[in-house]
């Protein structure tokens, strides 16, 4: 059951991608720099929001597979800066009980990023609180891909057999097996696509998009996104007199 707060239900999981840091810093006659790590004001506001909210999982889409084609300069930037984050935010996540994971190709990260991220993810595995997921070297194709690798083999095995193949078996082969699908995806910057997020978890989710760019994001639009959720009939299919028999 998700959590209530005000009357208000309160999503399981949000993910979200945080799109727009380098048009702020533009707006600003800034560095593109800039506006990355004016964006980790926004994470910090994001995931204290969620964790006072009673949300158990937080997905950040912080760098794509796509976005290692970005100027050799913005993606060092931008390793350098979770690095950093990482090593600032620590004893953060530890007084608020916050269990920090990962998803993506995370072997495909540079050895002190790699390195970083473990050391976190150890150190934060007991926390009881808030799920703070940051999917790095992340694509949904490459999520997809690496499920079908990973049963071709136990198929070969003779551990799986294919017609033992099906939604609930193809789940629990991506990186997010165990964490439930995103109940709402808010994706800031006024751009409306998916990015190769989380294909087949979002098969489901409520789109929340918004024009603020994400250094902006704070508290008060977070709740925005979850007054729109709370406005929306969510049916899987059903109709909405079926619902109502409930
Ligand atoms: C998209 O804005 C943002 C990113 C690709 C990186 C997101 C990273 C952060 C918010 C900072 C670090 C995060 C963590 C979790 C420590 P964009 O550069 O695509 O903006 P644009 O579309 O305006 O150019």
């Amino acid at each position: 059951m998700s959590a209530k707060q005000d009357g208000r239900e309160i999503p399981k999981h949000i993910a979200v991608i945080m799109d727009g840091n380098g048009r702020w810093a533009k707006q600003k006659g800034a560095m593109r720099s800039f506006g990355h790590r004016s964006g980790v004001q926004a994470v910090r506001e994001i995931t204290e929001g969620c964790s006072e909210l009673g949300v158990d999982y937080l997905t950040l889409y912080a760098f794509s597979t796509e976005n290692w084609s970005r100027p050799q300069k913005e993606v060092d930037g931008l390793m350098s800066l979770l690095i950093k984050t990482i090593e600032m935010e620590l004893s953060t996540l530890m007084k608020n009980s916050i269990r920090l994971t990962a998803i993506g190709d995370l072997k495909g990260l540079a050895t002190g990023v790699h390195k970083k991220l473990l050391g976190a993810i150890d150190v934060t595995s007991r926390n009881k609180g808030l799920n703070l997921i940051l999917a790095l070297n992340y694509s949904g194709k490459w999520d997809l891909t690496q499920a079908c690798r990973s049963i071709c083999g136990e198929v070969i095995k003779g551990t799986i057999k294919p017609e033992a193949i099906d939604e609930n078996l193809l789940s629990d082969h991506l990186s997010t097996k165990r964490i439930p699908d995103p109940a709402l995806l808010i994706r800031t910057s006024g751009e409306m696509r998916i990015s190769n997020f989380l294909l087949w978890q979002l098969a489901y989710t409520e789109f929340f998009f918004t024009e603020i760019l994400w250094p902006d994001f704070r508290k008060k639009h977070l709740n925005l996104a979850i007054d729109s959720f709370n406005r929306r009939e969510r049916r899987f299919g059903k109709t909405s007199e079926q619902l109502d028999l409930k």
